[in-house]
């Protein structure tokens, strides 16, 4: 499949664009600074923290972000167990929980994941969501693959 082309300018702060690439949905999520810093508060919960799974993400996204800009999460929006496609539970709260610090739920049975796309202990799914290869060829221009 050919790299994809996005304009991320225009995300606003929070919010979460769907594109298309290879035929997978790919997520991107303009995170806010209080979204960014929530993501340590959920170390202690997860699976793979510190990323130790490399296959989930390219080295230059191997970062407490796991992003090259820090603001801008690039995932595969598809589980990391049998391939379902989660649900963006982007804000603090919501019908998540108090606890609940932003990031995806998968329904079919019930995995877990931060802002990071980092996977919660006690899903099913194995591993991290993955971050697919991408670069910036502008400040908001992005090109997946
Ligand atoms: Fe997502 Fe099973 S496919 S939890």
């Amino acid at each position: 499949g050919a790299p994809v082309e996005v304009d991320v300018s225009k995300i606003e702060p929070g919010a979460m664009i769907t594109e298309e690439w290879r035929g997978k949905p790919v997520w991107i999520v303009n995170r806010t600074q209080e979204m960014l810093d929530a993501l340590a508060k959920n170390n202690d919960n997860l699976s793979d923290p510190m990323l130790q799974v490399t296959s989930q993400q390219p080295d230059y996204c191997n970062n407490p972000d796991r992003s090259i800009k820090s603001n801008m999460l690039v995932l595969v929006g598809i589980c990391t167990h049998l391939g379902c496609s989660p649900s963006p539970k982007l804000q603090p709260g919501n019908d998540m929980g108090a606890d609940w610090t932003g990031g995806f739920f998968c329904p079919c049975h019930g995995s877990k994941f931060d802002l990071a796309g980092r996977v919660f202990k006690g899903s099913p799914a194995p591993v991290n969501l993955v971050v697919p290869p991408h670069k910036y060829i502008s400040d908001g221009l992005l090109v997946v693959g």
